[in-house]
């Protein structure tokens, strides 16, 4: 059960407070997060072209990038993906209008206790739980039954439409990235998409908002985790970094493509690939000076679809890493709110 919701973090800043207790991370839960961000380095990922991973003869080297890429970190960039530059520039316009209105506008939009859409900060769980320096709007947008269309802002007054066709185009990237995961690993084309269900896949929407910290050194704007989905879609911010990817027990930045998607699978790519693919662990540092916007798309499978490892991806050189697992999602809030890994609930 979540606890009564706090503040949002713009709501702490207007009130000119210090930084509150409750998100200061603390030596004894694994200590100072982030002595020195800026002096990570850059992760090379490779930016991929998508086009050429669409076309009816997908090009072997283009693949084999993809493949490597989802090995050892996780995750990859993609350029030529449909969208103009000019309109996802429009759509960060939009999150960042939103997020500026002023707070009594932006609470017709507030998410309940207890559910998980609308506008607000971190769910909480325990009284001990660290709160991360983001406000955020959480919407459904597919299947459409799922949308509570109370909760879409009508102002700015694009917002809907623009949402509406950002995640109608990114249907069809995600269907495009799945069919090329499954050749690069050598599986039947729609091993991935027919657990995800094409057009109408489940989809929702985390818009971020991460203000400027005064305390950059012992805040984060989202603490570690993995993804409990099969792919997440991010829009980063065109100006500021703060994306973090862990690698072996180094942090590497995400660097910015301005008009590319990063994409990255979740746990239940690593459970179907056999653990091929890597659901990397990632976390967003804070800044003083500079906020930061992001627009992350989760892609998760039907809750009633059974997830375990593509048997051809089972072998005596690569034995089988998970167990049969059912609406992961649903495990994944029981271990987190529980400060566990949700990957433990599907190893063997
Ligand atoms: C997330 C996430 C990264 C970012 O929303 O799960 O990891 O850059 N976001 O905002
Ligand atoms: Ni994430």
């Amino acid at each position: 059960m979540e606890l009564l919701g706090s503040k949002t973090v713009q709501e702490v800043l207007i009130q000119g407070e210090q930084v509150p207790e409750k998100y200061i991370h603390k030596v004894e839960d694994g200590g100072v997060p982030v002595p020195d961000a800026s002096a990570a380095q850059l992760m090379d990922v490779p930016v991929i072209d998508l086009a050429l991973l669409a076309a009816s003869s997908i090009s072997a080297d283009e693949l084999e990038k993809l493949r490597s890429a989802l090995a050892t970190w996780g995750c990859f960039q993609v350029i030529n993906h449909g969208m103009s530059p000019e309109f996802l520039d429009e759509f960060r316009e939009i999150t960042k209008q939103f997020f500026a209105l002023p707070v009594e506008d932006k609470k017709k939009y507030l998410r309940q206790v207890n559910d998980i859409q609308g506008y607000g900060n971190d769910m909480v769980f325990s009284e001990q739980q660290t709160l991360d320096w983001s406000d955020r709007l959480y919407l459904s947008v597919y299947p459409q039954d799922n949308r509570k269309l109370n909760l879409w802002p009508e102002n700015p007054k694009s917002f809907r439409q623009t949402l509406d066709q950002y995640t109608m185009d990114l249907q069809v990237v995600t269907k495009t990235v799945l069919k090329a995961m499954a050749r690069s690993l050598d599986l039947e084309d729609n091993c991935f998409s027919d657990l995800y269900g094409g057009e109408q896949g489940k989809m929702d929407i985390r818009f971020n908002f991460y203000p400027p910290c005064p305390r950059p050194d012992l805040v984060l704007g989202v603490k570690p985790h993995a993804d409990g989905t099969l792919i997440t879609l991010l829009l980063q911010d065109k100006e500021v970094e703060g994306l973090q990817f862990l690698k072996g027990d180094k942090w590497f930045r995400a660097p910015i493509v301005p008009d590319a998607l990063l994409i990255n699978v979740g746990d239940q790519v690593e459970i179907l690939s056999n653990g091929i693919f890597k659901s990397p662990v990632h976390k967003v540092v804070t800044n003083s000076d500079k906020e930061r916007i992001s627009v992350a798309a989760f892609c998760i499978p039907e809750s009633d679809k059974e997830i375990e490892p593509f048997e051809r991806l089972v072998n005596e050189s690569r034995p089988r890493l998970y167990k049969k697992v059912k609406n992961y999602v649903g495990i994944y809030f029981e271990y987190y709110q529980q400060g566990r890994r949700p990957m433990e609930a599907a190893k063997m």
